[in-house]
């Protein structure tokens, strides 16, 4: 079979219809999302239902106009890739069955994709806009931050990862999310306390940190949730809103040291010099400078995705998917979505 160059590649597995047009060396060619956050605001979180429902609404006019946009024909895409798993299965369900549809019909090879793995070839993402600090290079380490999961990997190839450590309980997005809906600020909150964070003060509040003991790479956010809410009740209705910024960047500021002394002691315990941090969470401000300075100090190489491919997005899963089918991995009619995937795909 011959290399495969292009591929549409479809992401439905959360509350983001995403849908891209990516090359084999990672090139994005367009990449356009719809989010929900509308629909899912007035109940304070993601309902499995109504994101089930919004992508089955946009994801057929997302391909078209990725296409479109374009000027492409499906004569010239090699190839489809879509997130089966993990995720919510009726948003799963929405892309896998029209990735086998397209490819039933226009007779395209098709893949389905961990949307993990996803996230660790995130920051290799290159567009017209982007080039990456430092291209693909194994072995990596990878810090994988996001609303779902917290996982520190050692990356020594493609589908060849090693869990260094990951959380006991909350992700790291979640412990924002939390963060956010105790002070009021609604639904979803990583980016809104960021916003609030700047120009507050970073050792205003105290928040303790989870699982620090010498050694440790495991993660837990329990602890920074309780003391959290044992803090905020703790404020007069009036305090809490005078100092939002202090509350907000004493929060992540903190929580982005934690994860940084982590992947400090993962780099230590392995001796790997390249550096990623990806998901949602690593769009955060504080992380992302806290991350480049700690690098640069330890001359260490550290490529961070810019924000379109930090939070969810269907170049990603492009982009692994058209590794591993030009390696000759492919599937059937019958593939169908997980809800679960171990840490360790
Ligand atoms: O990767 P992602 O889009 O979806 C999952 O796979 O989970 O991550 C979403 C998470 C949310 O918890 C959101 O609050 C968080 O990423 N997030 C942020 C920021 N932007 C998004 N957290 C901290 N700071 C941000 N700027
Ligand atoms: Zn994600």
């Amino acid at each position: 079979m011959p290399k495969l160059t292009t591929a549409i590649a479809i992401e439905t597995s959360c509350d983001d219809t995403s849908v891209a047009l990516v090359r084999a060396d990672g090139y994005v060619h367009a990449c356009v999302s719809a989010a929900q956050d509308e629909k899912h605001r007035p109940f304070g979180g993601i309902v499995p239902e109504v994101a089930g429902r919004a992508h089955a609404e946009a994801l057929m006019p997302l391909i078209d106009s990725v296409l479109g946009e374009q000027k492409m024909e499906w004569s010239a895409v090699d190839a489809i890739a879509v997130t089966n798993r993990p995720g919510l299965l009726g948003s799963l369900l929405v892309g896998v069955v029209t990735a086998k549809t397209l490819g039933l019909i226009f007779g395209k090879p098709f893949l389905g994709v961990n949307h993990l793995e996803g996230h660790i070839f995130a920051p290799f993402l290159k567009d017209t806009n982007h080039q990456p600090t430092h291209d693909l290079e194994f072995p990596f380490v990878s810090l994988a931050v996001s609303g779902g999961h917290t996982t520190l990997y050692l990356v020594k190839g493609l589908g060849d990862y090693e869990v260094l450590g990951t959380t006991r309980d909350d992700a790291a997005g979640e412990a924002f999310d939390k963060f956010s809906k105790m002070l009021g600020l609604g639904f979803p909150g990583g980016a809104q306390i960021d916003r609030l964070a700047q120009g507050g003060k970073s050792d205003a509040f105290s928040f303790p940190q989870g699982m620090m003991q010498e050694g440790e790479l495991a993660f837990s956010f329990s602890g920074v949730k309780s003391s959290s809410m044992r803090l905020i009740q703790s404020l007069a209705a009036e305090e809490k809103r005078a100092r939002i910024a202090d509350l907000c960047a004493s929060f992540q500021e903190q929580l982005a040291a934690g994860l940084i002394e982590k992947l400090n002691r993962a780099v230590k315990k392995t001796g790997v010099r390249v550096v990623t941090i990806t998901g949602g969470v690593s769009a955060n401000s504080a992380l992302r400078r806290q991350g480049s300075e700690w690098a640069s100090a330890s001359g260490l190489k550290m490529v961070l995705p810019p924000f379109r491919y930090c939070t969810d997005n269907a170049a990603m899963i492009g982009y692994v998917g058209l590794l591993r089918m030009n390696r000759g991995e492919f599937d059937r009619q019958t593939m169908a979505p997980s809800p679960e995937a171990s840490v360790g795909l």
